[in-house]
């Protein structure tokens, strides 16, 4: 087969990624812990063509840059002793580098095709391996549901990979995500954490708690506790933000609205609603709640000034491949 196309659905982690061990090879400082997405996925055809001078891509019919896939795409080639460049199409069905983790399911699905579309058949281990060179949240894409993202230790990162921890279907939350500005954020995660490593006095501190926080998240899914693992996660985005706050110069991805959707779900919650919010790299807020909960939570982010729209959604499976 010299092409195949893969379906891989965004996450947002509840313990967040925010620093790396060593940047050449991709490789995270400390775990993380994410949920899979249903609503939120990129399509992507590879095609390996002989008659192609370069690799190519087209995101949502316009080119873009190919330098970020490179790493991915010449591992891919020389595991599978190929020499073609690659004829790249993708699709996502939302807002592109905003803070939906878009990064996570391009990455997850460029893996998954390019490796069939080069024969490869890589365990899903491998896959998520392979699919951390391109970007780190994007190896927890590679399974559905609760997922883990392992530190690893060794040098070449072999061990760097994620692994499921809880089905989507064992344990449904919904997901309410307000968009507050659907254009591309200014600084990407790549160089914000490399400029927290550099510049922020709390980075050391910020991964002593990350390690922390994995353990008392994974007993959390373990026994099912919404209030405990919503509790935990705003905690743990919050101190992410913090983090980047306090860097020099300070990264600040919030906007007003941001700002007006968290009051906004902390004054639910105390009006007795199980809600709970998680930011990214981004100005989109994302409310995590039990699916019967998930209509009121919606209904009061559409009514935030400032919010441009409400997409609802539940946890989703894997990436897998279409053709
Ligand atoms: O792996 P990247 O480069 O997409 O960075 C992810 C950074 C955050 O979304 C802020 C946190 C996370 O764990 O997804």
């Amino acid at each position: 087969m010299t092409t195949a196309t893969a379906r891989a659905h965004s996450n947002i982690a509840l313990i967040k990624y925010w620093g790396k061990r060593d940047a050449a090879r991709n490789l995270p400082a400390a775990g993380s812990i994410s949920i899979t997405l249903e609503g939120l996925h990129t399509d992507t055809r590879v095609d390996f063509d002989p008659t192609l001078a370069a690799d190519t891509c087209e995101l949502d019919g316009e080119p873009v840059a190919t330098e970020r896939m490179r790493p991915l795409l010449d591992h891919i080639r020389a595991r599978a002793a190929i020499e073609s460049r690659a004829r790249i199409i993708t699709h996502n069905n939302f807002p592109t580098g905003a803070g939906l983790a878009s990064s996570a399911s391009g990455f997850a699905a460029l893996t998954l095709a390019a490796t069939a579309a080069a024969g490869l058949q890589l365990s899903r281990r491998q896959l998520s391996t392979l699919a951390r060179l391109g970007s780190g949240s994007a190896a927890r894409s590679l399974f559905g549901g609760y997922v883990e993202m392992l530190r690893g230790s060794a040098a070449d990162g072999h061990d760097a990979h994620a692994v499921p921890l809880l089905d989507a279907a064992d344990w449904p939350l919904a997901v309410v995500v307000a968009i507050t500005d659907a254009d591309a954020k200014a600084v990407d995660s790549r160089r914000g954490m490399t400029a927290s490593a550099a510049g922020s006095p709390f980075y050391a501190s910020w991964l002593r708690q990350t390690d922390a926080d994995l353990v008392a998240m994974r007993a959390i899914i373990a026994q099912h506790d919404f209030h405990a693992l919503g509790a935990l996660a705003e905690h743990n985005c919050l101190k992410m933000h913090a983090l980047m706050l306090s860097t020099q110069p300070a990264l600040l991805y919030w906007n007003g609205a941001t700002v007006n959707a968290m009051h906004a779900l902390r004054a639910l919650r105390k009006d007795g609603v199980p809600v709970y919010f998680t930011i990214d790299a981004g100005p989109q807020i994302k409310a995590l709640c039990p699916p019967e909960f998930a209509a009121t939570t919606a209904a009061t982010l559409a009514a935030v000034p400032g919010v441009q729209s409400v997409l609802r959604t539940g946890l989703g499976p894997g990436a897998h491949l279409l053709s």
